[in-house]
């Protein structure tokens, strides 16, 4: 037995996708189009097309995705085999609302995640439910330019509101904006559209515009939040952070302000959604840069009335800055002596993430002293090529590795840090539709699809060799 020590009785071992990267079906069952429709194929290292609505002959991954939409019941049989306690997906928003604005939410859009929960709940899993991960209703980006307008605030609360009611007896553990801080990291539009529906103009400054949205969002999670407790006094209702820890490179001590000051990009949201008040930091950095940005006080109340229940985060990787103009690396947008240059202790992956399990626990402790709230890991997984043998057996190896080494470390975490996490649902349990790039053949899963990069295949589900070994640290609470 490997040195994995214990997790707490009720720790919650999952597995995670997301609606948009598995469901497929976008055009069935009275679903709207969504951000992520309109999203073409790129490849490793080049980012997605966003396409003005679908133009035919391109190719959409998102449109077929996996088919989970139809195939549902006999993945849920395998996530029951592989013991999964429980299952993080989202609802895909144009599913319930087709347009975002409407009055009425759509039934078979209802059904279809009623009939879902419920197979899960018949299989002993739990599910956890982000409300928006990375596909708003598309009419709401042509109607309305997305989360620039304070009307989506209406719009997100009404949806959820109605997905609240709706499945208040189902499902408990409920996470708001998925990644929110995504879109204030670099310069990539893919990442306002797709946490936001935005597309920037000319002569926008970034900043600005996705510092507005980005409030707009959080006001309208503190009102989901609020109300999510009236409609349920049990809900858990949590944020959901993309945690990338910037280290400084150095100990030049203009390294360690400029990572400080690096980090508050992620802390903006995250303290506004634990600690319910706009930080200091941001409103100098607003005043200086003379940024106009629009609340009022009724909406600063509203961000004090609801705070998060817990935090949820994806951690992949680490990052490095530096200061120092010897060394090279790529600039960063808004700060502008620090740069982000390669950490010479750490390994990257075929995509160039770095692969940093003590990064885990530097976040887990990072978080868990910032804020004494519950963490739950909803995301970590290793993307990489699988090969299929020649009598279908797949051996992962190098994602049971990544894998190991970060239960490693939140064991740490937990039993000699203290940190109260609850739970990992490690990402892409099922090979999906990556997000970046929308690729199939980076591969998260413990579940092998058989489709490839350009669409092609038979869907047919195998398990790899980390199906196994999962199987086993979860009957073992940790324990292989
Ligand atoms: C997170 C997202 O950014 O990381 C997921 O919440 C995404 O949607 C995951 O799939 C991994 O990123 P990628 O680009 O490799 O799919």
């Amino acid at each position: 037995m490997s040195l994995i020590k214990k997790f707490p009785e009720e720790f919650l071992w999952g597995g995670a996708v997301a609606a948009h990267q598995i469901e497929g079906a976008f055009n069935e069952g009275g679903r709207g189009l969504s951000c992520a429709d309109v999203l073409t194929a790129g490849s490793n290292g080049v980012e997605r097309e966003i396409t003005d609505g679908i133009i035919q002959g391109k190719y959409y991954p998102n449109h077929e995705a996996i088919d989970f939409y139809h195939r549902y019941k006999e993945d849920i049989k395998l996530f029951r085999e592989l013991g999964l306690k429980t299952f993080r997906t989202s609802i895909s928003w144009s599913r319930i609302f087709p347009n975002g604005d409407e009055k009425i939410p759509n039934e078979k859009g209802l059904i279809f995640y009623d009939e879902l929960f419920d197979e899960l709940l018949l299989n002993g899993i739990e599910p956890v439910i982000t409300l928006s991960h990375f596909e708003i209703p598309y009419h709401l980006y042509t109607e309305y330019g997305g989360f620039r307008n304070k009307k989506m605030i209406d719009f997100f609360v009404n949806y959820a509101e109605v997905v609240l009611k709706r499945y208040k007896n189902k499902v408990k553990y409920w996470m708001t904006f998925n990644e929110i801080n995504n879109q204030a990291d670099g310069q990539s539009s893919l990442h306002v559209w797709t946490n936001s529906a935005i597309r920037l103009k000319d002569d926008d400054i970034k900043e600005e515009v996705v510092f507005q949205a980005s409030l707009n969002e959080l006001i309208a999670s503190a009102k989901v939040v609020k109300l999510a407790h009236e409609i349920n006094p049990n809900f858990q209702i949590g944020c959901m952070m993309a945690y990338v820890p910037v280290y400084a490179y150095s100990c030049n001590p203009t390294d360690a302000m400029a990572a400080i000051k690096v980090m508050e990009r992620r802390y903006f949201y995250s303290d506004i959604h634990v600690r319910g008040h706009i930080p200091k930091y941001t409103l100098n950095y607003w005043h200086k840069k003379h940024y106009h940005i629009d609340y009022s006080v009724d909406e600063l109340k509203i961000l004090t009335e609801g705070t998060v229940d817990f935090i949820g985060f994806s951690y992949y990787m680490s990052s490095s800055e530096t200061t120092v103009d010897e060394l090279s690396g790529q600039p960063i947008p808004d700060f502008p002596h620090a740069k982000i240059t390669s950490n010479p202790y750490i390994k990257t992956s075929d995509w160039g993430w770095q692969i940093d399990p003590v990064g885990l626990r530097y976040v887990l402790n990072m978080v868990y002293e910032r804020y004494e709230k519950p963490i739950f890991i909803v995301e970590n997984g290793f993307g990489a090529y699988d090969k299929i043998e020649n009598d279908g057996s797949i051996h992962d190896q190098y994602r049971i590795d990544y894998l190991r080494a970060h239960i490693e470390q939140m064991e740490k975490a937990i039993n000699e840090d203290g940190v109260d996490l609850i739970g990992y649902t490690p990402w892409g349990i099922i090979d999906l539709v990556r997000f970046g790039s929308g690729e199939m053949e980076k591969r998260y899963g413990m579940i092998y699809v058989d489709k490839d990069n350009q669409g092609r295949g038979s869907l047919k589900r195998s398990k790899k060799d980390s199906f196994s070994w999962y199987h086993d640290v979860i009957e073992n609470n940790g324990l292989e």
